[in-house]
């Protein structure tokens, strides 16, 4: 889908489906709605006046032209209550109004940016919402199928503005949210690629590829590398694979790093989880689903991809540590040890709590960069699908000051968070009689959220940190506005927004 924008009069722009908006409780359309309105004859406030055009958030009234305008068919696009209106709300309807336009089998859309007139928002946030949200909203997942696509995709949005002096800004912010939706949907297929394809020698070439495009630095730890800085706790979960493990690592602002803030994520790449020898044996119907536990691997790629095409003010390090959890004769079992690179120990009590394994050696060479922030972004628990649905990510501060940052971006985003607590008495739940510390509180099934989060502080250096936990948003059952099924990538968005609001 290509956006582009046109200075011109909403009357004269011909495409399949023209997209205007409207406020509830407005009776007389102004602005663009308001001179269409005047060109099909009041056609649209009649609609209004009938109660057959609400103006509720996302709602769509479909109208047809009958050669009175350019455009045959004309979408009227509720945003709602005006005092409830934002950037959030501005992005649900225009993902709305691209989806209906998508249905009619549109080839061509043209819309007006919503919410930069009597909505009030800054023109470049409120075409950076428009761009994000088509983007989005009409998203595929790759698919390796002979079988065509049924539903025929949208080539082209053109963006109508009819005041020349604003194109500029309006231009700036549909690059923005291009770049920002064009990231997560990188992030999408890499998460949706099967495990047979993404493999850690895919995902790290992928990176490396991606990483020369956008001017990124790159360099990728082998299984050699990691043995030699002592990541035992990370091989072991490796040790299990005929797949080499990886550790990409992605660098934005290298050449800066002593003049700007540093900001570290980390993601949990795990590009197949079978749970080990303590075998996912509850969920193996589901258990495919476990293709997509490299959610945030794949997110610190698109967050890094995006850091860089919008040249953020900060050194960002992106970590992404990758292997299978899988099993052969080699692999961990549970009562082993093991020891990571900063020297502490751990005992497997359960070889499925391998994220938190992983991240364990990534947040230890994390201390490397003497970071101003590190994060970590994991699919680590199914616990926190219990706790928030598929609603919200859990958030673990470790650093209070970083949570409020996180739960800012969060707000801003709509890439929403809850604070989980971490108190010292999760800590205790987790003490190893063998080790400094155990990877889980089994045969006990309480605690399963906080404990995790204890888990991967103890592992942390001295810098501010938080975790968030994505494994209820990583994948998408029921679609909603932005987020088709599937693969989401949640938490690159949020991440973006805090790293473009950091100073
Ligand atoms: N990748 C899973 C978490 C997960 C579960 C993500 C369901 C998405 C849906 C993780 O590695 C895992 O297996 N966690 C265990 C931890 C337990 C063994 C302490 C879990 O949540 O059951
Ligand atoms: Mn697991
Ligand atoms: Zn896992």
């Amino acid at each position: 889908m290509k956006i582009t924008i046109q200075q011109g009069n909403i009357t004269d722009i011909s495409a399949d489906v023209l997209i205007v908006n409207l406020f509830q409780g407005v009776e007389r359309p102004a602005g663009a709605t308001g001179a269409l309105d005047k060109a099909l004859g009041g056609r649209i406030s009649e609609l209004i006046a009938l109660g057959d055009c609400s103006g509720k958030l996302g709602d769509t009234t479909l109208l047809y032209s009958h050669g009175a305008v350019a455009a045959p068919r004309i979408l009227v696009l509720g945003l709602g209550k005006r005092d409830a209106f934002d950037l959030h709300a501005a992005r649900t309807a225009s993902a709305r109004a691209i989806a209906r336009a998508a249905k009619l089998g549109a080839a061509t859309v043209a819309t007006i940016v919503h919410g930069a007139g009597v909505g009030g928002l800054e023109p470049a946030q409120a075409a950076a919402a428009l761009a994000e949200a088509c983007l989005l909203e009409t998203y595929r997942m790759p698919r390796q199928s002979s079988r065509e696509e049924k539903t025929r995709r949208i080539q082209e949005v053109v963006v109508v503005e009819y005041d020349a002096a604003r194109v500029p800004l309006l231009e700036q912010g549909l690059r923005t949210g291009t770049i920002i939706a064009e990231s997560v949907n990188f992030a999408r297929d890499l998460e949706a690629l099967p495990a047979n394809i993404a493999t850690p020698a895919m995902i790290a070439d992928t990176a490396r590829r991606m990483a020369a495009e956008v001017g990124l630095q790159c360099t990728v730890l082998e299984k050699a590398d990691m043995e030699d800085l002592g990541m035992g706790i990370l091989l072991a979960v490796a040790k299990g694979s005929d797949q080499p493990p990886q550790f990409v690592i992605l660098e934005h602002n290298a050449q800066r790093r002593q003049d700007l803030p540093t900001n570290v994520l980390v993601g949990k790449g795990i590009t197949f989880d079978t749970g080990g020898y303590s075998l996912k044996v509850a969920s193996a119907s589901s258990m495919w689903r476990m293709k997509d536990d490299m959610t945030g691997a794949a997110d610190v790629l698109g967050i890094l991809r995006a850091a860089a095409l919008l040249d953020v003010p900060l050194h960002v390090v992106g970590l992404a540590p990758l292997t299978e959890n899988t099993i052969n004769g080699r692999a961990q079992k549970p009562g082993d040890v093991y020891t990571g690179m900063s020297g502490k120990t751990m005992e497997v009590i359960s070889t499925d709590a391998e994220g938190r394994m992983i991240l364990a050696d990534a947040l230890a060479y994390a201390g490397r960069y003497h970071p101003d922030a590190v994060i970590d972004l994991a699919t680590l628990t199914g616990a926190i699908g219990i706790a928030l649905g598929p609603h919200a990510a859990g958030l673990f501060a470790g650093d209070e000051a970083l949570g409020q940052r996180i739960q800012a971006a969060a707000e801003r985003s709509g890439e929403r968070v809850w604070p989980m607590p971490m108190y010292d008495d999760y800590a205790a739940a987790i003490r190893s009689d063998f080790a400094d510390v155990k990877n889980s509180t089994a045969p006990l099934k309480r605690m399963g959220v906080s404990t995790s989060a204890k888990f991967l502080q103890h592992f942390t250096e001295d810098y501010p940190w938080a975790h968030i936990d994505i494994a209820s948003m990583a994948w998408i059952d029921k679609a909603r506005p932005m987020y088709p099924n599937g693969a989401s990538a949640f938490g690159v968005r949020l991440l973006v927004q805090l790293l473009r609001d950091w100073s």
